[in-house]
């Protein structure tokens, strides 16, 4: 199929019959023109929709992962729809603080806390710490001793399995530097250190095996080779973290998030887990609920290929040159065109990998000044965009009842200088 398929794009998408494409009932080309390209599109209604679905499956407790995607708006409609939020900095955590989430529902992860970090979380009640390392047990009793308060953990095990996605987004097989290795022991060591310590309190134990991941199977053959150990620590809480894939390209297939939860539930209590059971979503909150949209400044052929040069990069999407992963693009005034013609659309870094979409496809009629649009960027997109080559990070917009606000303004010049000291 050589035309975007619409359903990659956010809930409320709407084409008129002249051929306009609405977003939360604005037009992505009015919002262009309103506020200049690139800029990030987020669908609200989809985002809560998204959100209100997670806590109806697994119930309050659950966590939208803020890596994904995060700013003061975002933690709040999250939090408004009653999740917890997972965060794994200290700047994370004062995001959501920011945008009056309670500690009491942020969970605080980190291979690498530090302890002032710990000192926040804990003398503000944080809803739980979860524990990735020997120091970090030692940490967080030392500052629980200090402030005598007795802080609920999570222990995080590394099943030691490998799950299918880019090696740079499994966390759960034998050479990663998350949690506790489950093979060696020392998952049921810190377990039984942490039940017997005065000052923590075991709320449960945690995974997380890998990101982006497209197979049911997969997740369920890492349980699996938890369930055991988690049906003997008989905790109140079992978390199983996020993963799960969404669709970038037209020919993608990604379960939907109920398959995905509702499989996992079920295999939780087949495997004879009594406690909770419940999730990290980041992506699956997220990815598909935003769209970005360049400008083209320049369509040139050279040698074989034709380049289309758009006014981002990879400090909007760093996503394809780490992970080579895939987008699609389409025309904002004219998203059904055929596309007909073979591109590498790149960015204007001074840098050969700097690429939004190798080898895709576009119509034949794209020319300077058109307004491009990627779907799936919602996700890992403004959260890792950069300042390279001095470029200001791009606008969130968020769209809904065909009003659009920008919920972070794009940055300018002085932004740019504004930590450099005289
Ligand atoms: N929980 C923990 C402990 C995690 O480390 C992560 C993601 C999540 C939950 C959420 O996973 P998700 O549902 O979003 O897959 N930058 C990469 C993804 C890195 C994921 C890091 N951890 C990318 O752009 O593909």
């Amino acid at each position: 199929m050589s035309q975007i398929d619409l359903s990659l794009l956010p809930q409320t998408t709407e084409l008129t019959p002249t051929r306009r494409l609405y977003i939360g009932g604005r037009d992505l080309t009015s919002i262009s023109e309103e506020f200049g390209t690139p800029s990030f599109i987020y669908d609200e209604a989809h985002l809560a929709a998204n959100f209100q679905n997670a806590v109806r499956i697994f119930g309050g407790g659950v966590a939208y992962a803020t890596k994904a995607f995060l700013c003061k708006a975002v933690a709040r409609l999250a939090y408004e729809c009653g999740m917890s939020l997972d965060v794994s900095t200290g700047g994370e955590y004062s995001v959501s603080r920011a945008a009056g989430v309670p500690a009491s529902k942020l969970v605080l992860h980190g291979n690498n806390k530090s302890r002032t970090e710990v000192m926040r979380a804990v003398s503000e009640g944080v809803q739980w710490i979860v524990l990735d390392s020997f120091d970090d047990l030692a940490l967080v009793t030392s500052v629980a001793e200090h402030l005598n308060a007795h802080p609920k953990v999570l222990v995080r095990i590394n099943p030691g399995v490998e799950v299918h996605t880019h090696r740079f987004n499994s966390t759960g097989n034998r050479v990663s530097k998350f949690g506790f290795p489950l093979w060696t022991g020392d998952a049921e060591r810190v377990v039984s250190m942490v039940q017997r310590s005065e000052w923590l309190e075991l709320e449960g134990l945690h995974i997380h095996v890998g990101s982006l991941v497209f197979s049911i199977d997969t997740f369920l053959a890492a349980l699996n080779s938890v369930t055991d150990f988690v049906r003997a620590v008989d905790a109140a809480v079992f978390v199983v973290g996020g993963g799960l894939g969404v669709r970038y390209l037209n020919y993608d297939e990604a379960p939907t998030f109920d398959e995905w939860s509702t499989a996992i539930l079920i295999r939780c209590k087949e495997a004879g887990i009594r406690g909770r059971v419940l999730a990290e979503p980041g992506r699956s909150m997220v990815a598909s609920t935003a769209v970005t949209i360049y400008t083209v400044g320049s369509v040139t052929v050279k040698g074989d290929h034709t380049y289309v040069a758009v006014d981002g990069g990879m400090s909007d999407n760093p996503r394809p040159l780490l992970y080579e992963s895939g987008y699609e693009a389409f025309l904002v005034h004219d998203p059904l065109a055929e596309r007909d013609l073979r591109v590498n659309i790149v960015g204007r870094h001074c840098e050969q990998g700097d690429t939004i979409i190798r080898d895709g496809l576009v119509p034949s009629s794209i020319s300077i000044g058109d307004v491009i649009c990627t779907p799936v960027t919602g996700a890992y997109g403004y959260t890792m965009a950069s300042n390279y080559n001095r470029m200001a990070r791009p606008p969130v917009i968020w769209v809904s009842d065909g009003q659009a606000r920008p919920v972070v303004r794009r940055e300018t010049l002085e932004d740019m200088l504004a930590c450099d000291v005289d």
